[in-house]
C-alpha cells in the first residue's frame, strides 16, 4: 500500500486509549504492511519521559492488548525507531512551541508531500484547547495533508456539539475532522453495507412489506469498572445509543446508496436520522426504559452496584441501561418498529442485530406440525460471534412431517482463517489514506442528539423512582421485556456459552 509520508501525532500519548487500542493498532498495522513507507509517531502528554521510556511505555501495552499477542522483538525494534515523545501541557501552550520544532523536523526530512494527522486521545473538554493551540501555532495546515481525530463524546447533548463543531470548523474543514465511532470500524459492522447492497436477493424484501420488526441488542456483562467519573455525567443513552446503537441502525434503515463514495453513504444514513419520529412526552412514557443495576453475582463474585461503583453518587439517577422504540418515518419503513436496547452488568456480552420477517400469509400445515412454528428472522451477530444467521423453518427428520426452525449460517471462524483486524488499524488506515465513509459526519452527530434530546432532558429532570432496578447479570429491568412484549415480540438472543 502506496500512503504519503505521515507524521501522526497523538496526544494523550500515555493515556489508556494509546496503550490499549492505538499503539497496538500501529504496530499491527506495521507488521502486517499497512504502515507508510516514512512515518513518525510522535507522543504528547504532561509527563517529562524520553523517548526510549515512551517506547516501554508502549511496548507494555501493545504485549498486555494486542490481537496478535506479545510483540516480535526485531520488529517492534524497527516500528519504535520511528516513535517519539514530545511533552505538551495545554494549560502552557509554549510547549506547542517544542512540539512544533519536532514535526518541522519530519515534515523536512520526509518532503513535500507530507501528511500529518493528530489524533486528540484526550478528555473531550481539552479538543477545543488543542484546537486552538494548533491553529495559533500554525500547526492546522492544508485541508489536503492535515487531519484531525477526535474520540466521542461528541458533546454531551445538541447545544454543545453544535459549540463544539463550530469550534473545530473555525479551524478545520469538515474534510479534515475524523469523528470516531469505533463500532463503524468492526469487520462485522462493515459487513452489514457488503450483505445488504452486494446481494440481490435481500433488496426486495428489505421493507415494510415483508419485515415486521428489528431488534438492535449491545449487552454487556462488565460494570462500569474505573470509568465511574465519565459514566455518571453519560449514562447508557448517551455513551451507547446516541452514537453506536444508532448508527447500527443507520446501517440497516438506509437507502441503496448510488456508490461508494464517503459523503454519499453518509448522506444516505443521516436520511435515516432525519426521517426518525420526534419524541412526544407520550412516547416517552410508553416508548422508552431506563434501568440501573445493583448489585448482585457475575460467575461466582459478588459485583458491587452502580452507586457503590468509584466515582458514582450513591443517589444516582444515571441509567446503566435504557431500551427504546424508534420509528423511521419514511415509504420503506412506516409503521415498523425499531427496538433498541444496551446496557451494562447484564447476562451475556453480545451484540447483535435481529430483523424478524413477517410470517406467511397463510398457513399451509396442520397445527401438530408447526408446534415449534417461527418467523423468519435473519440474525447479524457483532460480536463475540460474528456471523450471519438466517433462521428458517426445515422438515426434521422422520416418517411424521413435523417443522422447526434451522439456521442457515455464515459464520467467520468456520469460513476464513485470517484474523479480523480490529476495528481502531482498520479506522486508523483509513484516516491515513483520507477514506471518512466510517466516522462521523457533523450533521450525523447533531441529528442523533436532536432526536435523543426530548429523552436527554426527561431523564435528566425527572429522577427515576424505582432505581436501581435490576440485578446484575440479569437481562435489565423487567420493563424493558413489557416493552416488547406489549407489541407480541420478546428480545432475541443467541444461545451463547458466557466467556
Ligand atoms: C464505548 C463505551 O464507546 O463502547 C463503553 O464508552 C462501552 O461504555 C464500549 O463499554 C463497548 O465497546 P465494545 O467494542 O467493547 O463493544
Amino acid at each position: 500500500i502506496n500512503l504519503n509520508p505521515t507524521i501522526i501525532v497523538i496526544f494523550g500519548g500515555t493515556g489508556d486509549l494509546n496503550l490499549r487500542k492505538l499503539a497496538p493498532a500501529l504496530y499491527n498495522l506495521y507488521s502486517d504492511g499497512y504502515m507508510p513507507a516514512k512515518y513518525a509517531i510522535i507522543g504528547t502528554a504532561r509527563k517529562k519521559l524520553t523517548d526510549d521510556d515512551f517506547r516501554k511505555t508502549l511496548m507494555g501495552g501493545v504485549n498486555s492488548f494486542s490481537r496478535s499477542g506479545k510483540v516480535k522483538e526485531e520488529k517492534w525494534s524497527k516500528f519504535a525507531e520511528n516513535i517519539h515523545y514530545s511533552p505538551v501541557d495545554v494549560e502552557a501552550p509554549e510547549t506547542f512551541g517544542v512540539l512544533k520544532t519536532n514535526i518541522e523536523k519530519y515534515q523536512k526530512e520526509f518532503g513535500p508531500d507530507t501528511q500529518i494527522l493528530y489524533y486528540l486521545a484526550v478528555a473531550p473538554n481539552l479538543f477545543p484547547l488543542i484546537a486552538k493551540c494548533l491553529s495559533e501555532y500554525n500547526l492546522a495546515g492544508e485541508e489536503d495533508n492535515c487531519r484531525i481525530v477526535i474520540e466521542k463524546p461528541f458533546g454531551r447533548d445538541l447545544e454543545t456539539a453544535r459549540e463544539l463543531n463550530s469550534i473545530l470548523t473555525s479551524i478545520f474543514t469538515e474534510k479534515q475532522i475524523y469523528r470516531i465511532d469505533h463500532y463503524l470500524g468492526k469487520e462485522t459492522v462493515q459487513n452489514i453495507m457488503a450483505f445488504r447492497f452486494a446481494n440481490s436477493f435481500l433488496e426486495p424484501l428489505w421493507n415494510r412489506t415483508y419485515i415486521d420488526h428489528v431488534q438492535i441488542s449491545v449487552t454487556e456483562q462488565l460494570g462500569v469498572g474505573d470509568r465511574g467519573g465519565y459514566y455518571e455525567g453519560a449514562g447508557a443513552l448517551r455513551d451507547m445509543i446516541q452514537n453506536h446503537l444508532l448508527q447500527l441502525l443507520c446501517l440497516i434503515g438506509m437507502e441503496t446508496p448510488i456508490n461508494f463514495d464517503a459523503d454519499e453513504i453518509r448522506n444516505k444514513k443521516v436520511d435515516v436520522l432525519k426521517a426518525m419520529r420526534p419524541f412526544s412526552p407520550e412516547d416517552i412514557r410508553f416508548s422508552t426504559v431506563r434501568g440501573q443495576y445493583t448489585k448482585g453475582w457475575v460467575e461466582g463474585k459478588e459485583v458491587p452496584g452502580y452507586r457503590h461503583e468509584n466515582g458514582v453518587d450513591p443517589d444516582s439517577n444515571t441509567e446503566t441501561f435504557a431500551a427504546i422504540k424508534f420509528f423511521v418515518d419514511n415509504w420503506r419503513w412506516q409503521g415498523i418498529p425499531f427496538y433498541v436496547r444496551t446496557g451494562k452488568r447484564l447476562f451475556q456480552t453480545s451484540s447483535l442485530i435481529t430483523i424478524q420477517f413477517k410470517d406467511v400469509p397463510h398457513q399451509v400445515f396442520p397445527s401438530g406440525v408447526t408446534e415449534h412454528w417461527q418467523q423468519n428472522r435473519l440474525i447479524i451477530s457483532i460480536q463475540p460471534e460474528m456471523s450471519i444467521r438466517l433462521q428458517v423453518q426445515a422438515k426434521r427428520p422422520g416418517l411424521d412431517m413435523v417443522l422447526n426452525p434451522v439456521d442457515m449460517v455464515f459464520d467467520y471462524k468456520g469460513t476464513y482463517t485470517a484474523q479480523a483486524p480490529e476495528a481502531y488499524e482498520t479506522l486508523l488506515l483509513d484516516v491515513m489514506t483520507g477514506d471518512q465513509t466510517q466516522f462521523m459526519r457533523a450533521d450525523q452527530v447533531e441529528s442523533a442528539w436532536e432526536l435523543l434530546m426530548p429523552i436527554v432532558n426527561a431523564w435528566e429532570t425527572k429522577k427515576s423512582l424505582s432505581f436501581p432496578n435490576y440485578t446484575a447479570d440479569s437481562w435489565g429491568p423487567e420493563d424493558a421485556e413489557a416493552l416488547i412484549a406489549r407489541d407480541g415480540f420478546h428480545w432475541f438472543t443467541l444461545p451463547l456459552n458466557k466467556d
